[in-house]
């Protein structure tokens, strides 16, 4: 019984696990910060994934520290990442992290920042050196081709540092009016572009600025705060210019500083987390994917800031609505989920209840046959006073359990099987006997002795009538001094051929071999 518990148990199991339609790619994000730009691309990774459905995202930040972003691809790595998306802090510290995971079969995509390695499945970004070049001309042409202008780098060794300042120095050097003051190392922070440029205020006093140009909107920022606190000391002196990187939608982004003047222009650093997703998953797929591509970017100026807010706000709209109806239905889904598996718990747990029962009735019913076997088989071949005691064991077994007794159940063949051995015992030797005979003894038709006795002992009334007559036979050949004839007559044979040839079937021996 219990055997086949394990065996409904482990069925249960497979049916739930097999439920589970769809499989999940598991995608590790290994962001090398934690900021509005990096905020809003990991939003638009997980508004891709969820339009996948079988996506499964894995978020990890390293905070702009080398070491703990190799920790935390080691970690995805391990974890069982199908594929990981890096954007790695720094071009050389990170790429043999990068390499491991490459190395171990599991497809990368390196987004915004370069590695120094070619162990990459592909590259998306937008064109940091084109950008840098374009806000070179652009700062060009708003100081009117002369000027000092300072620059705040981003952090020394990521690749969007390093190719703005290349295109950004590239364009300056075409315009010889133009005079870079100081190009000072940040790390892409406001407050890092903040420090530093404090302490070069203090080391310049006299020096005059015309533009600033940070590596990104938070860095001109920081640069901003900086100076103007040193210029609120020199009431009167006009702030300079100040462009960033990075243009993004929202309350604090590059677009809406340009539209409050605090800025002067920004370029749009296109974060498209659901395009990183999508090529992830074409890759995931075995589709047709570009190892290398290069998004779209934008100038905003003071001239087009109004329109891009508005276009960028209105986008903005959307999405939340969008992300609002990915909650509402992600509810719903989960709702419907545990509603499925509440239903498919009760109807297994009928399905077992039943199965239980079923087994349970078909045990009881085999032991019922069984019992009922070991009675008429003790009876039918014991001297009558043990049949005697057979039965008044089975009566008291029986009276002691809660059911009452029926027809068919053994106290009550045991009662019926020892009287018709009792009739039969005592017609015995009565050769003329007939099955109407036993059953007018019995108080029964003959259709019903035979019907009764047949489902009982699985034999008929005559063949038992034979059987206890062949039994009686064998005891007085045993015990007697009768001859064969005398037996054959005493158990109610008329002819002691017919008696030996019965004897013999039975027994498989002559009636004279008991003797002997
Ligand atoms: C965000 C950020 C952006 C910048 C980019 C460079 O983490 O610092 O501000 O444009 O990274 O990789």
């Amino acid at each position: 019984m219990l055997q086949r518990y394990h065996y409904l148990i482990i069925l249960a199991v497979i049916l739930v696990s097999c439920s589970d339609e769809s499989t999940k790619f598991r995608i590790g994000v290994s962001q090398c910060s934690d900021d509005i730009w990096r905020d809003k691309q990991n939003a638009e990774l997980r508004m891709g994934a969820y339009f996948h459905g079988n996506v499964e995202l894995k978020f990890a930040a390293a905070y702009d520290s080398d070491e703990r972003q190799v920790q935390q691809i080691d970690s995805l790595v391990n974890d069982g990442i199908d594929l990981l998306i890096v954007a790695p802090n720094q071009v050389k510290t990170i790429s043999p992290a990068i390499d491991r995971a490459y190395d171990k079969g599991i497809p990368v995509i390196v987004f915004e920042r370069k590695t120094s390695s070619q162990k990459y499945t592909a590259f998306i970004s937008a064109d940091n050196y084109e950008m840098g070049h374009v806000m070179g001309e652009y700062i060009t042409s708003q100081i009117g081709g002369k000027g000092n202008v300072l620059e705040i780098m981003g952090l020394g060794g990521s690749s969007p540092a390093i190719e703005r300042h290349n295109g950004f120095m590239d364009a300056i050097r075409k315009a010889p009016g133009i005079n870079v003051a100081g190009s000072l190392q940040g790390d892409w922070t406001e407050q890092t572009a903040y420090k530093i440029t404090k302490s070069w205020i203090a080391r310049h006093k006299d020096a005059h600025i015309d533009l600033v140009f940070g590596a990104n909107d938070r860095t001109a920022m920081g640069a901003r705060r900086a100076i103007q606190e040193s210029s609120g000391k020199e009431p009167g002196k006009r702030l300079p210019l100040f462009c960033g990187i990075d243009g993004l939608p929202g309350p604090n982004g590059g677009i809406r500083l340009v539209c409050d003047s605090l800025l002067d222009a920004s370029y749009i650093y296109p974060t498209h987390g659901d395009q990183i997703i999508n090529l992830a998953v074409s890759i995931l797929e075995g589709k047709p994917y570009k190892k290398e591509t290069m998004m779209m970017s934008a100038l905003v100026t003071r001239d087009n800031a109004k329109v891009v807010r508005m276009q960028s706000e209105e986008l903005m709209r959307q999405a939340d609505r969008l992300d609002q109806l990915h909650r509402k239905a992600d509810a719903y889904l989960h709702k419907l989920d545990t509603q499925r598996v509440v239903n498919w718990l009760s109807f297994s747990t009928i399905t077992l209840l039943l199965i239980i029962i079923i087994l349970f009735y078909l045990y009881h019913l085999r032991n019922i046959a069984l019992q009922r076997e070991r009675i008429v088989n003790t009876l039918w071949n014991m001297k009558p006073e043990y049949a005697q005691e057979e039965q008044t064991e089975t009566k008291a077994e029986d009276t002691t359990g809660e059911s009452p007794v029926t027809e068919n159940e053994p106290a009550a063949v045991s009662v019926f099987i020892t009287r018709f051995k009792e009739v039969i015992e005592a017609r015995l030797k009565d050769s003329n006997v007939s099955v109407e005979d036993l059953a007018a003894d019995m108080n029964l038709s003959r259709v019903q002795l035979y019907r009764k006795v047949k489902s009982i002992t699985g034999s008929s009334p005559i063949e038992l009538l034979r059987t206890a007559r062949l039994n009686r036979a064998y005891q007085l050949l045993l015990t007697t001094d009768k001859s064969i004839s005398e037996v054959a007559y005493a158990v109610g044979f008329t002819a002691p051929s017919y008696f030996t040839k019965c004897f013999k079937e039975v027994y498989g021996m002559l009636p004279g071999d008991v003797k002997k």
